[in-house]
């Protein structure tokens, strides 16, 4: 019987070891939670640059994948098959950071930060799908930390609440997490550089979860820091399961069971616990996936629909899919 559950256990181990391609090398431990899609996209040599971040349209099955370099598209756009849909011709684009795409079933839009140096950087820019610039957050090409007007200082990434209230962490200059109403009226704020509680240092991703927490990767910290949407109040912090790495990303899977972070320095991506209302607690990982090295995972999204995760890869240059295994119950 020992026996048998050795050899089964070796089975698992090497099933989940896939090298059919540079950079797709990955390993699982803790509990099996996702595998690889090395059939997506079709056609990987057509990422052209550093990917930084990536956003899923549950709805329309459409993934969006921004990139960095010169004379390259910013924002590619895939089929959740990985057939290459279209390639945005904006020049608006500078240094995408991160990216979100909101209000999926009515209008779909896409948010997305802008940390380039150049005159339309230091934004918050939304885009139609197809990639026509709506609406400007900030000061073009003026970094600062005003909020009248808005400005921002290599805004990290965005997050847009059902309810179209709208989540920013504003960089590693301003170290600051920001709410606004629809009408981008400043609800809430925090501002402060420091490793004390509702400080940050280099706040870097941010999620609203379902019981009105609002979940930050605070990355130069090593820490996830926790707060109140309404009132903006910290509601705690996990430090612990990030001693060899910060957090870099931060999402929920669809039935927010799972908090999905992407680890770059150890290319890690990491399934936590998502605890349930009322109590923050401390962290605890489920589920680690190790990345080949230099793969160097930035930003993570998840298809709402299918649990698929999606992952940006700066070092590899690419974005990977990660399908839940069946049994799973993601
Ligand atoms: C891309 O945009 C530029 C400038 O707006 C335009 O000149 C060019 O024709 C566009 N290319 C395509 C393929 O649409
Ligand atoms: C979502 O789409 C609806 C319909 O177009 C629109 O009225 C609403 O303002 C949108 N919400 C956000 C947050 O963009």
């Amino acid at each position: 019987m020992a026996l048998l559950l050795f050899i089964m256990f070796m089975c698992g181990a090497i099933s989940s070891h896939i090298a059919s391609r540079s950079h797709a090398d990955f390993r699982v431990s803790g509990r099996a939670l996702y595998k690889l899609d090395i059939s997506w996209p079709r056609n990987p040599e057509l990422f052209t640059g550093q990917v930084f971040a990536v956003a899923v349209n549950h709805l329309r099955g459409r993934v969006y994948v921004a990139q960095r370099g010169e004379n390259i598209p910013k924002v590619l756009v895939f089929s959740t098959d990985g057939e290459l849909l279209q390639a945005w011709n904006t020049s608006s684009l500078e240094m995408p950071h991160g990216m979100f795409l909101a209000n999926a079933s009515a209008d779909p839009t896409l948010w997305i930060t802008d940390v380039g140096n150049g005159p339309f950087g230091h934004t918050v820019k939304q885009y139609s799908p197809t990639g026509k610039l709506l609406r400007v957050l900030g000061s073009p090409g003026k970094a600062g930390s005003s909020l009248s007007p808005l400005q921002f200082d290599q805004p990290a990434e965005i997050f847009i609440h059902s309810s179209g209230e709208i989540y920013i962490v504003d960089g590693d200059v301003n170290n600051r997490l920001i709410k606004l109403s629809p009408d981008l009226q400043v609800l809430w704020m925090h501002a402060e550089r420091g490793s004390g509680l509702a400080q940050f240092y280099i706040p870097h991703s941010v999620a609203v979860d379902r019981y009105q927490r609002v979940w930050v990767a605070d990355r130069g910290n090593k820490r996830i820091q926790v707060f109140n949407s309404v009132t903006g109040d910290w509601l705690g912090s996990w430090g612990s399961c990030f001693k060899d790495d910060a957090p870099c990303s931060i999402r929920f899977t669809p039935d927010q069971k799972y908090i999905v972070v992407a680890q770059l320095n150890t290319n890690q991506i990491t399934l936590l616990e998502a605890p349930p209302i009322g109590i923050i607690g401390q962290c605890q990982v489920i589920s680690t996936i190790e990345l080949a090295e230099d793969v160097k995972p930035h930003l993570v999204d998840l298809d709402l629909k299918s649990s698929d995760l999606y992952v940006a890869e700066i070092g590899a240059g690419q974005a990977q899919k990660f399908v839940p295994l069946s049994a799973a119950g993601v």
